[in-house]
C-alpha cells in the first residue's frame, strides 16, 4: 500500500512525547513489511539540525491560500531507507523555533497559523507530487483538520488525493482550540462551523474534525477507545465521539526492539536477558552512582520518566512522597514540565539527598538507564492514552506500577490479583490507590523468588510494534 502518515514529531527527529515514538517506529516497520511509506512533518529546526536531513533535497515551492493571503513555503524531502520518505513542509517563520509549541511558560499565539499552514502544505504537496495515497493517515491535533482540507481541495481539483483517511487520537486532553477568528484562513466553507462541524464551545476544534471527516478513526489503546465515549475522559468531545462508535477501534502501541531491547541497548552500561541479569545489576549500580544516591541502602529503586504534567499524577506521587524516606526507598525522577511539578520535585530532592534525585533535561540516554537500572518504575497517571514506559519497564524486567486506566490497564497484569501471569502492579489513580501499589512493591521486593518470577514474565511479553504493525495493516485494508 502506499500510505502517508502526517504528524508533528517523529522519533528520531524531533520529539516531545510518546507521539515521536509510535510514528517514528510505525512508519518504520511498515516500510520494512514492503508499504510504500510517506511521513510529512513540520520543518522544524530540530529536524533540519538532524544528520539524516542535512542533505534534504528542496523538492517544491509551496504558494499556500490562507484567508485573503498567500503564504509561500517549500517542501524538503529526504529517504532514511528502503520505501520510507521523509517530506519537510518548510517555512522559517513557523516551523524554526527552539520549542515546537511554545516556550515552555506557554503556547505560541500563532500556532492555528502554524498548523493550519502544515496541513494545507501537505494536501497541496499530495496534490502536486502526485503521490496518489491509499491512505492517508493523520495524528492527534495538529493533523487535525487534514481530512477535511483534503476532501474539499479534491472537490475544488477534481482529483483523488486519497482512496482513505485514518486519523489517530494519542491524547484526546490535546485538541488545538482557537477562537473563531481564525477559522476563515482554513479556506473552508462557514457551514463547517456548526456543532456538527468544527466549533468547540465557541471556538473552533482541530481535533474535531479529524474525528468526525475521517473514513477511520483509532486511537492507541482499546480502553481508551471505550473511556473517551464517557465524560470522564472525553474531554467534551465524548459526545461527537460516540456518533464515530463504529469506526473506532483501539490498537495499541509496540514497543521498537531496535532501540527499547536491553540484549543490544547501546545506552546502558551492560547488556542483559532475561536468563542473565547480572547486566541489569551493573545498570542499577551506575543509576545509584549517576543520581549520588545512597549506596548502603536495601531497598528497593523506584524510578520515573514523564512529562511533568497533571495527566501524569504528580500530584498523586507528591501526596505519597513521605513513602520514600519513611522506608528507605530512592527515587529518581527525570522529567521536564509545569513549573510547579519541577520545583516541589526540586525542593525535595535537596532536602533529601541520597534518596530523592530530579534531572529535568530532555535525555534519552538516561531515560533507558533509568528502564534498566531501577527495581520499579511508577506511572500513577489520571488518564493514559497508551503509554510506553510501562512496556519498556516490562521488556528491561523492571517492574511498573500503574494506576489502572487506558493503556497501562491494557498492558499490565497486577500480580497479586493474577498470580500466575503478573507482570507488575495496578491501582485506581488515587493517593491511596498509590500508595497501596507502593507498599505492595515493598512486599514483593522482599520476595525475590516472586519478584523474579514476575519479572521474567515482564521480559517475555510481546509487546513488538510487528504485532502493531499488523493491526494497522488490516485497518487500512479493511477501510480499502
Ligand atoms: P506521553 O506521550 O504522554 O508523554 P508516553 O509514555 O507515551 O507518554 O511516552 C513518553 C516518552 O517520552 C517515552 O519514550 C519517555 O521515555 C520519553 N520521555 C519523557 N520525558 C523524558 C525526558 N525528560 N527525557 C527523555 N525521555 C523522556
Ligand atoms: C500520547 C499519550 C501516550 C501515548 C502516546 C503515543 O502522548 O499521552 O499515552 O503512549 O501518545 O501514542
Amino acid at each position: 500500500m502506499k500510505i502517508v502518515h502526517v504528524a508533528s514529531e517523529m522519533f528520531p527527529y524531533v520529539k516531545t512525547g510518546g507521539l515521536a515514538d509510535a510514528v517514528g517506529a510505525l512508519a518504520g516497520i511498515l516500510a520494512d513489511r514492503g508499504h510504500e511509506v510517506s511521513v510529512f512533518l513540520p520543518g522544524y529546526r530540530a529536524v533540519l539540525e538532524h544528520k539524516d536531513a542535512a542533505g534534504a533535497e528542496r523538492r517544491l515551492p509551496l504558494k499556500i491560500e490562507m484567508g485573503d493571503m498567500f503564504i509561500t513555503g517549500e517542501v524538503r524531502v529526504f529517504s532514511p531507507k528502503k520505501n520510507l520518505t521523509v517530506y519537510l513542509i518548510c517555512r522559517e517563520e513557523y516551523f524554526d523555533r527552539r520549542g515546537l509549541y511554545g516556550t515552555g511558560e506557554r503556547d505560541y499565539e500563532d500556532n492555528h497559523h502554524r498548523y493550519i499552514f502544515f496541513v494545507k502544505g501537505v494536501v497541496e504537496a499530495l496534490r502536486l507530487l502526485e503521490l496518489q495515497a491509499d491512505v492517508v493517515h493523520g495524528h492527534d491535533w495538529q493533523a487535525g483538520l487534514l481530512p477535511v482540507i483534503l476532501r474539499y481541495a479534491e472537490r475544488r481539483h477534481g482529483a483523488t488525493l486519497a482512496l482513505q483517511t485514518v486519523f489517530t487520537i494519542h491524547n484526546i486532553a490535546f485538541q488545538g482550540i482557537f477562537p473563531m477568528g481564525s477559522f476563515p484562513r482554513t479556506n473552508l466553507p462557514g457551514d463547517l462551523l456548526g456543532i456538527d462541524g468544527l466549533e468547540y464551545y465557541g471556538q473552533v476544534s482541530m481535533m474535531k474534525g479529524g474525528i468526525l471527516f475521517a473514513d477511520r478513526v483509532t486511537t492507541v489503546s482499546p480502553r481508551y477507545a471505550r473511556e473517551i465515549q464517557t465524560p470522564e475522559f472525553g474531554c467534551g468531545l465524548e459526545g461527537v465521539m460516540a456518533t464515530r462508535a463504529d469506526d473506532l477501534s483501539g490498537l495499541l502501541n509496540g514497543i521498537d526492539p531496535a532501540i527499547w531491547n536491553p540484549t543490544t541497548d547501546p545506552l546502558i552500561p551492560a547488556r542483559y536477558g532475561v536468563d542473565n541479569l547480572a547486566g541489569k545489576a551493573a545498570c542499577r549500580g551506575e543509576l545509584i552512582r549517576q543520581h549520588k544516591l545512597k549506596k548502603d541502602l536495601t531497598g528497593p529503586v523506584f524510578g520515573m520518566v514523564c512529562r511533568l504534567t497533571e495527566q501524569k499524577g504528580l500530584d498523586l506521587l507528591l501526596a505519597n512522597i513521605d513513602f520514600f524516606a519513611e522506608n528507605l526507598c530512592r527515587l529518581v525522577v527525570l522529567g521536564a514540565g509545569e513549573k510547579r511539578f519541577e520545583s516541589a520535585l526540586a525542593q525535595l530532592a535537596a532536602d533529601t539527598p541520597g534518596l530523592i534525585s530530579l534531572s529535568t533535561r530532555l535525555d534519552e540516554a538516561m531515560s533507558h538507564l533509568i528502564e534498566a537500572g531501577a527495581d520499579f518504575f511508577i506511572m500513577p497517571s489520571h488518564f493514559e492514552p497508551c503509554g510506553l514506559n510501562q512496556m519498556y519497564s516490562q521488556a528491561y524486567g523492571t517492574v511498573p506500577l500503574v494506576s489502572r486506566v487506558g493503556g497501562l490497564a491494557d498492558t499490565v497484569i497486577d500480580a497479586d490479583e493474577d498470580p500466575a501471569n503478573g507482570t507488575g502492579l495496578s491501582f485506581p489513580p488515587t493517593v491511596e490507590g498509590l500508595h497501596d501499589g507502593l507498599e505492595r512493591a515493598l512486599r514483593l521486593f522482599r520476595d525475590p523468588t516472586r519478584l523474579a518470577a514476575v519479572r521474567r514474565r515482564g521480559m517475555q511479553r510481546d509487546f513488538s510494534w510487528a504485532r502493531a504493525a499488523k493491526a494497522y495493516e488490516a485497518l487500512y485494508q479493511d477501510a480499502l
